[in-house]
């Protein structure tokens, strides 16, 4: 089960985990996003499935596997086997009902896990990926050192994640923002030392900055569709969502993003195959 969040009990990390799986694993989330959560895709998926040179056989674990578009994708585009891990349990569900109506069902599984402490074994996996959510976790270097302990030797790790220039604009400094990948993104080189100070060797680093761009006008023009169905009443968002606040914080995210503050960057990095 996705762990109940008691604002008067837990930290203010498991509220950050929490607010993030919820807000992910809703029915609503696809209508905005579409089927794949980040930037880019599918299509920016494959892409890395193919810098990580994924073949028939190899073992992946995708983290933060949403609702399993990727890894399902994964499996479909080069054979190899994922394993999806998400802090939502309706997320797992959900990954795994996609799965079921593929032809990819016995080489895809999903588990409800956290980042930070991942329910696998050391030296399991040939690959992780981890896409749009290492941003949004709140101990990076746990969850680097995590991507590190399960992977075998030689193995590769692909992150791809928001970057930023200079400072988060405060408007997008909130829970909202943390949650959609903004307030905490990292700059490049944040990421890339989180994955050396994790033991890993630096590979490639890929700027895909037109992604994002695209991104945020494809949501904000969802938004206002959802909007005019819900008071048509052609749609109902269980939980109600308030669309002005949406729609001034899309508006700050796309005026950053038009002055370069953000961009989206795929990164590399291949742990030794010396035991060390
Ligand atoms: C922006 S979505 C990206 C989902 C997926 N990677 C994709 O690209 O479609 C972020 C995901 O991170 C998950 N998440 C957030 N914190 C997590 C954690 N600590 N451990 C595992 N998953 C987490 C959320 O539940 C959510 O599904």
């Amino acid at each position: 089960m996705t762990p109940e969040y008691d604002a008067t009990e837990k930290t203010d990390t498991t509220a950050i985990k929490f607010c993030c799986a919820k807000l992910y694993q809703s029915d609503w989330i696809q209508l905005i996003l579409g089927d794949a959560f980040h930037p880019g895709g599918v299509a920016l998926t494959e892409h890395l499935g193919v810098v990580l040179n994924l073949q028939p056989g190899l073992r992946v674990l995708d983290v933060a596997s949403g609702q399993g578009t990727s890894a399902i994708r994964l499996a479909q585009r080069f054979g190899c086997m994922v394993v999806g891990i998400d802090y939502g349990t309706e997320a797992v569900n959900k990954a795994m009902q996609a799965a079921s109506t593929t032809g990819v069902s016995h080489l895809v599984s999903f588990q409800q896990g956290d980042s930070e402490r991942l329910p696998v074994p050391n030296e399991t996996f040939d690959a992780v990926i981890c896409e749009c959510a290492f941003c949004t976790f709140p101990d990076k270097q746990t969850a680097a050192s995590e991507f590190r302990r399960v992977l075998k030797p030689g193995g590769r790790v692909g992150l791809s994640d928001l970057t930023r220039r200079g400072n988060v604009p405060e408007d997008l400094q909130g829970l909202l923002a943390r949650i959609a990948c903004i307030a905490d993104a990292q700059p490049i080189d944040g990421y890339i030392h989180y994955l050396l100070d994790a033991g890993l060797t630096m590979n490639k680093v890929e700027q895909h900055d037109d992604v994002l761009a695209d991104m945020v006008q494809t949501i904000h023009g969802r938004l206002l569709g959802a909007e005019v169905l819900v008071k048509l009443k052609k749609i109902e968002l269980p939980g109600g969502v308030d669309f002005e606040q949406a729609k001034a914080f899309m508006r700050s995210a796309a005026a950053a993003v038009k002055a370069h503050l953000f961009g989206y960057a795929v990164i590399t990095a291949t742990k030794s195959k010396m035991n060390t």
